[in-house]
């Protein structure tokens, strides 16, 4: 199935799409504007969730790293789900943009996600686990049977936000399999770091 097959409204629990969730096409990769607009929402929503664990300055993503994800058929964007018109037939349509997941496919088997981001007047409204509801299917219909995720967090004290995620993926069925080495994955990233973390790597077996 390609990407843009899954460009559903994923469901709320009462059966209404509360985002509509997919794969831009590649072209989409050479809309600046919309780059900008994805890049600036990844930042803004980083900074607030990473603060502290990065030295001043430190920004998420960039428009080329956005821009490479698209064309690699990588990054699902996440935009409000809207009713057409009542004479319309349209089914759902798509409002703003409020976030997004990266996918990747890492073996057959198995997917990872990250730079999962949404923007935070729409946090805390149940849209994180339709997202991740979007990804486990995405990545079932790809074959795999395992999805992967990575959190970064702090050692010398607690930082909420991040404690948060842990539990919360502990509750989605998410497992540790293996304290990773940060520095091995992202060499580059390891001079920005403000203070001494831990690189918790989970895997949820999909079936
Ligand atoms: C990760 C993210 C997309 C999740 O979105 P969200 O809107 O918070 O998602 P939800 O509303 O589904 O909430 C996620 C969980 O946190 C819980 N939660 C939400 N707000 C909370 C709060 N203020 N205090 C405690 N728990 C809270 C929810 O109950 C939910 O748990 P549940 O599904 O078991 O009920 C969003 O928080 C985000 O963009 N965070 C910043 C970026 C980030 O940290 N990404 C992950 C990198 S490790």
């Amino acid at each position: 199935m390609s990407p843009s097959a899954l460009a559903n409204g994923t469901e709320a629990a009462s059966g209404t799409p509360r985002l509509v969730i997919e794969f831009p096409p590649v072209t989409a990769a050479d809309n600046l504007s919309e780059i900008s607009a994805i890049t600036e929402l990844v930042n803004r929503v980083f900074i607030d969730a990473e603060a502290g664990i990065w030295n001043e300055g430190f920004v998420r993503t960039s428009d080329a790293e956005v821009a490479d994800f698209i064309r690699k058929g990588q990054l699902a964007l996440a935009y409000l789900a809207s009713s057409p018109p009542a004479s319309e037939d349209q089914g759902i349509q798509k409002g703003q943009l409020v976030g997004c997941v990266c996918v990747k496919r890492a073996s057959d088997s198995m997917c990872t996600l990250g730079m999962l981001s949404l923007d935070k007047t729409h946090q805390g409204l149940g849209l994180g686990r339709e997202i991740f509801k979007f990804v486990e299917e995405y990545c079932l219909s790809l074959g795999g049977t395992t999805l992967g995720l990575d959190i970064l967090m702090p050692t010398s004290y607690d930082h909420p936000l991040k404690t948060r995620m842990h539990a919360w993926y502990l509750r989605l069925g998410f497992q540790q399999v293996r304290l990773g080495d940060f520095g091995d994955d992202y060499p580059a990233l390891v001079p920005l770091l403000s203070g001494p973390v831990v690189y918790r790597v989970f895997e949820k077996k999909l079936k």
